[in-house]
């Protein structure tokens, strides 16, 4: 049921469409759904968390003019507890849906959340006029409109701020509404094409299962071929 099937040469991809996440408001809501926080539990989870913390606290200390950061889909906020652990002084917006903000608000986690439903709209209500860095961790590809995301977050920042993106390894079978947008080049185009360019990138510590290099994975390093995720560095084009 609502399997959709691609045939390639010497492998098969199965979508399983049948519904998308963004659609339904349980994310983060516990054991109720099956779809809770348990994985913030999990070691893998917490040692891709600490990574990716490295790469943003690096990236804060190389650039001490950072101070207003905005993090959407941040989910109930792991990551950025780890950061502002580091960099005691920055202030950290958070944007995700109730439950994430449950959990923000139960573990007294530091920074501000706003509960805003992203997937085909950005209300900026509340949030400041600029920030010197935002954050998108695996987000983008669960919204119905990433370019109204994109679009807007080039209205929230600057020249100097920075733009950090953990993109999704197609390899490791997530769920995707717009099915290619994802794949190495043509996700650096997407955002070339909404003024951002790329200037920085860091592999991941988790690892996919091997299926071969697409025509659309150029720009793809082999080394990264089987990373879990691609974390991508960007600031607006010059
Ligand atoms: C794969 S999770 C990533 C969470 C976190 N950034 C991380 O890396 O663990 C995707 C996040 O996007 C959020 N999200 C999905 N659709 C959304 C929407 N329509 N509005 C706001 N947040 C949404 C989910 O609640 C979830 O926290």
């Amino acid at each position: 049921m609502g399997l959709f099937r691609i045939k390639h040469n010497n492998f098969e991809e199965i979508f399983d469409t049948e519904w998308f996440d963004t659609m339904h408001p349980h994310e983060w809501e516990g054991e109720a759904t099956g779809e809770g926080h348990n994985r913030l539990n999990d070691q893998g989870w917490e040692n891709r968390y600490d990574y990716e913390a490295s790469l943003i606290i690096n990236l804060i200390k190389e650039n001490p003019n950072i101070k207003n950061v905005l993090e959407l889909g941040s989910g109930p906020g792991v990551l950025s507890q780890k950061i502002q652990e580091e960099c005691k002084n920055l202030n950290y917006h958070l944007v995700d849906k109730p439950f994430a903000e449950q959990y923000f608000n139960d573990n007294n986690f530091k920074g501000t959340f706003f509960v805003k439903d992203l997937s085909c709209e950005f209300d900026t209500k509340d949030l400041l006029d600029k920030y010197d860095l935002v954050i998108t961790n695996d987000f983008l590809e669960h919204v119905l409109n990433p370019s109204i995301i994109v679009q807007t977050i080039y209205k929230l920042t600057n020249k100097n701020s920075f733009y950090f993106i953990s993109n999704p390894n197609w390899r490791m079978a997530h769920q995707w509404v717009y099915r290619g947008l994802f794949d190495f080049d043509n996700f650096i185009y997407f955002l070339y094409t909404h003024k951002f360019e790329m200037e920085g990138f860091y592999g991941s510590i988790l690892k996919t299962p091997e299926y071969p290099k697409i025509s659309s994975e150029t720009l793809l390093p082999d080394e990264n071929l089987n990373d879990w995720n691609h974390y991508m560095l960007f600031k607006q084009r010059k």
